[in-house]
């Protein structure tokens, strides 16, 4: 990894302007759909934290903003399903309409699984809002309400997610050069 990560990307996918646009447009169709609600955005760590923050001030209705965060058990080739909840939720989302905000969907298992676990504490409604798209990788089937792009079948970071738990901090979302992975 070089002292400037920008040494480490191939090429750039979404740049920073066409991010903003496109979280500014999400935050106004989500400002119009919850007028009157008692939204709450729900953050799945550590990816979308870069992405829920912008969101949080794209949007114009009152909210209350928690975290949670879950891995998968296993080896990240074992398509079991199971997730292991690593840091709950603390605010009590029974009769709340809660936004679920993810960085990217892509087999979909961590989040039906989350999706599941949440409907069963009894919130008012509950969505998905998802930057990123790779539906191509799909192996089990979440319904997105808010969705950024649709990316293809690629390794992508930065604006939150992460090769290694690097490149987070990175304003724009990009793909590595091969040479990155191969160290
Ligand atoms: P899944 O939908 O259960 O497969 O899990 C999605 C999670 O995998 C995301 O929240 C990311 O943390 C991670 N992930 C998937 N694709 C990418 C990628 O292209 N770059 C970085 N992280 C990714
Ligand atoms: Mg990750």
């Amino acid at each position: 990894m070089h002292q400037n990560m920008m040494e480490d990307i191939d090429h750039i996918l979404l740049s920073k302007e066409e991010l903003q646009a496109k979280v500014a447009e999400i935050g106004a169709q989500i400002s119009k759909d919850y007028q009157g609600k008692n939204l709450l955005l729900l953050s799945v760590l550590r990816g979308s934290f870069i992405f829920m923050a912008d969101l949080a001030r794209a949007i114009t209705v009152p909210l209350s903003v928690d975290f949670m965060s879950a891995s998968s058990y296993g080896s990240s080739t074992k398509t079991s399903g199971a997730v292991k909840i690593t840091k709950d939720i603390d605010i009590d989302i029974e009769g709340k309409d809660v936004i679920v905000v993810e960085d990217i969907l892509d087999s979909g298992l961590t989040l039906s699984f989350l999706m599941g676990l949440l409907k069963a504490k009894k919130p008012a409604s509950l969505h998905l809002c998802a930057l990123l798209d790779k539906p191509e990788r799909r192996k089990a089937e979440v319904n997105l309400t808010y969705k950024g792009f649709t990316v293809p079948d690629e390794f992508v970071v930065g604006y939150g997610l992460d090769y290694d738990e690097k490149y987070r901090n990175l304003p724009f979302i990009g793909v590595l050069k091969p040479e990155v992975y191969s160290k």
